[in-house]
């Protein structure tokens, strides 16, 4: 449980909240390079803040205030230009720092008076990463984008996901830290949704959480293992700040406001060893959606929609002064104290936790990583196919999140030389009832 002052504090991130300072010192994923392949403008709202995001005809990519410094006419509208982007509206142009580079009556007028050089528009660093956009609006000095291991990985199929969901960013991250749900939300749900009864998954035995530079690190035994297993002697990452990294992607959990949320995933698969070497031109991004349109619901059939749920359903923002939490969220309340802790640290002018600022050590960020041979060396069709990882999973369908769309499932399949399962996992549960 906690007090209605504390869940404030860890949820609130708009600007010049405490915890919204905190999650401003850290780069956050705010869309797909490639949604800017066919459109040079995105309006973005993040941590409460409503921005434009665009790329230039340099190529260049900008983040500004949605807001034009002149009378507020909506920059998403606006044009880009070989530096910056231009207000629809006077014509009024930005560069990538804020700064108003023309204003084209008053510079044709009175060219002398300068009064571009008095108006600047709220501007904050873009880079751009693994397929990713990444913002970053904290104070100086600017820390690096954390180069994660697996950006480094190359023979691989990538795909960026994103939704928007209904509720606080801040119980989306909990789930990042919470082993005994996969059971319960994940295999055990699976099992009644799809017709079957028990017996159901293999139970939790233990649980155990450990901090690590980069985040917690979640280890579990369950009836079927032992302390060998790699899912305790490595276990998965709840990474700093925000986000849950399971050795083949990364879910970030991005405010947009105190109320919704950016879920932003990045897939890895390794292409089969026949298949190398394998390049991607261009990392595909899609949307995923929220609600079955048939019945109104949300979408249960694939993994992080299963979690959604349980987000969602947990309130707009969970009220944490009515929980009771049990013995398996000593992690939850791990996370929670560090975040409080660290708001203390950046009031002393410190560093929060995982804050990159060595270029040596970004040359690969390592992370605990089940089955890491998998990714780093590869393996065969066959060894894939009969393989117990979660490489073998993803290849036969897309398991994540429903509404992968067709040219991507298409792009998967020509990258790792084989079929996909024909039917996605909605179609085959519609079968079985119509049978
Ligand atoms: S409102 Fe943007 S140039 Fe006038
Ligand atoms: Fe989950």
């Amino acid at each position: 449980m906690l007090s209605e002052d504390s869940n404030k504090l860890l949820t609130q991130v708009g600007p010049g909240t405490p915890m919204g300072e905190l999650m401003r010192r850290y780069w956050q994923p705010i869309a797909a390079v490639s949604e800017f392949d066919d459109k040079p403008t995105k309006p973005v709202r993040v941590m409460g803040e409503d921005l434009v995001l665009y790329k230039d005809l340099s190529g260049n990519f900008g983040l500004v205030d949605r807001q034009c410094a002149h009378r507020r006419a909506d920059l998403s509208y606006g044009f880009v230009e070989e530096c910056g982007l231009r207000c629809n509206y006077h014509g009024w142009l930005f560069d990538h720092n804020g700064n108003c580079t023309q204003q084209p009556y008053e510079d044709t007028v009175a060219p002398e008076a300068n009064l571009k050089g008095q108006v600047r528009l709220k501007a904050y660093p873009v880079e751009a990463k693994a397929g990713i956009l990444w913002a970053y609006m904290g104070p100086q000095p600017v820390p690096l984008v954390p180069n994660w291991e697996p950006f480094t990985w190359d023979n691989g199929f990538v795909q960026v996901v994103t939704t928007t969901i209904p509720c606080n960013w801040f119980q989306c991250q909990e789930n990042s830290i919470d082993p005994v749900h996969f059971e319960w939300m994940h295999s055990n749900w699976k099992v009644r949704l799809e017709g079957g009864k028990e017996p159901y998954a293999p139970t939790h035995l233990k649980v155990d959480f450990e901090e690590i530079d980069y985040g917690f690190v979640y280890k579990r035994i369950l009836e079927n293992t032992d302390e060998t297993n790699p899912l305790w002697t490595i276990g998965r990452v709840c990474l700093w700040p925000n986000c849950l990294f399971t050795g083949g992607h990364f879910e970030w959990r991005v405010p947009v406001d105190d109320e919704n949320t950016l879920s932003i995933s990045w897939f890895y698969n390794r292409v089969p060893k026949d298949r190398e070497p394998y390049k991607q031109n261009s990392i595909p991004h899609w949307e995923g959606p929220l609600e079955d349109p048939e019945t109104g619901r949300w979408i249960d059939t694939h993994v992080m929609n299963q979690d959604f749920i349980a987000w969602v359903g947990q309130g707009t923002t969970a009220d944490r002064t009515k929980e009771h939490l049990g013995m398996s969220d000593k992690g939850i309340a791990m996370i929670r104290k560090r975040f409080l802790d660290d708001l203390k640290r950046i009031e002393k002018g410190e560093d929060p936790k995982c804050i990159i600022r060595d270029e040596e050590q970004n040359k690969c960020l390592e992370l605990p990583i089940v089955d890491k041979e998998a990714f780093v060396e590869g393996m065969t069709l066959e060894e894939i196919e009969n393989a117990k990882v979660e490489s073998r999973v993803s290849a036969n369908r897309f398991v994540f999140q429903a509404g992968q769309p067709e040219h991507v499932r298409r792009a998967y399949e020509e990258a790792m030389g084989r079929k996909m399962a024909d039917v996605d996992f909605v179609d085959k549960r519609k079968l079985n009832a119509a049978e």
